[in-house]
């Protein structure tokens, strides 16, 4: 049984080989650096495709290292893929969600951009209290993001492909049910996994759906936006402003529209950040209820693609 590590970053591999080396010690470790055989892959832990799925042709099982799993919508439906659902991860994306949304709500994007124009132009801006965030997706992180704006004293409201029922969250499914929320959300956050009906999904029906000045909170993949059409949204301030940090081309070419947007603070995709030790175990535990014959825990429902 050889599993191939598909990682670049030393510091990682070296945690890795750690963990899988006491955990399961019948599992044999490849680096992409090594000389392998790619018919002895079972295995494949990765970011992205190591290459053409094609020529792995024993391969059994894909462990992702982070949460969406978009980048693997080629990999054959008979092949097992697992997420990662890593509670350091949700976390990390949970402070950001949270610093994303007091920072939307007091208008820090609008006054960084007002500070590059040396202009002086204090607003008042509603309460916590009187201020509705909706998030777009109640997956792990989701879910866990409207208990946590709950706390802070948001009213929050959430949309979900299929119903869902979370304490104090006026929760709404299904696929007309997005426009309910945007008719009263004054933040708009996006925790949606890359499917194909979710591509594209913030674009410009959408923003004018949103109430006016609205401000946008974007943390799932940058396929769901379309830029220009933010853009226009930003520039007419129908959308009020707008935090972002994933994109479709990552990192973000130097010439990419998205650096000159109104009103828009650009983070480089660091909500996240897997643990390498958590992943691992994650990684070695499933590893081990395969040995043992058990189902795998975290796995992905080809079919939805999440
Ligand atoms: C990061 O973007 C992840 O999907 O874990």
């Amino acid at each position: 049984m050889t599993m191939l590590l598909n990682f670049p970053d030393p510091e990682r591999l070296a945690i890795f080989r750690e963990i899988f080396a006491r955990e399961v010690p019948g599992v044999a470790l490849v680096t992409p650096n090594m000389d392998y055989a790619t018919e002895d892959i079972r295995y494949v832990f990765t970011w992205l495709p190591p290459g053409d799925w094609a020529a792995f042709p024993n391969l059994e099982v894909v462990f992702s290292i982070s949460a969406g799993v978009d980048q693997f919508k080629t990999l054959p439906q008979h092949i097992s893929l697992v997420k990662m659902v890593d509670p350091n991860n949700i976390q990390r994306v949970l402070d950001y969600v949270l610093t994303a949304c007091l920072a939307s709500l007091r208008l820090f994007p609008n006054f960084a951009d007002n500070q590059r124009r040396k202009t002086w132009e204090p607003r008042t801006v509603p309460a916590i209290s009187e201020t509705e965030v909706s998030i777009l997706g109640l997956g792990a992180i989701g879910e866990q993001a409207a208990l946590l704006l709950k706390s802070v004293g948001f009213q929050v409201s959430g949309w979900s492909r299929s119903p869902r029922n979370i304490d104090g969250v006026r929760c709404v499914a299904g696929h007309d049910g997005v426009h309910e929320l945007l008719e009263t959300a004054d933040i708009v956050v996006c925790l949606l996994p890359l499917t194909d009906e979710t591509r594209g999904i913030l674009s410009r029906p959408f923003f004018e759906q949103m109430k006016q000045g609205a401000n946008l909170v974007h943390v799932g993949r940058g396929a769901h936006c379309v830029i220009p059409d933010l853009a226009a949204a930003l520039e007419s301030c129908q959308v009020g402003n707008a935090i972002l940090d994933v994109f479709e081309t990552e990192p973000l070419p130097e010439d990419d529209p998205a650096w000159k947007l109104k009103n828009c603070l650009i983070t480089p995709h660091v909500a996240g950040r897997t643990d390498a030790r958590t992943a691992g175990m994650n990684v070695a535990t499933n590893l081990q209820r395969l040995q043992e014959g058990q189902p795998l825990l975290w796995q992905v429902d080809r079919s939805k693609g999440y």
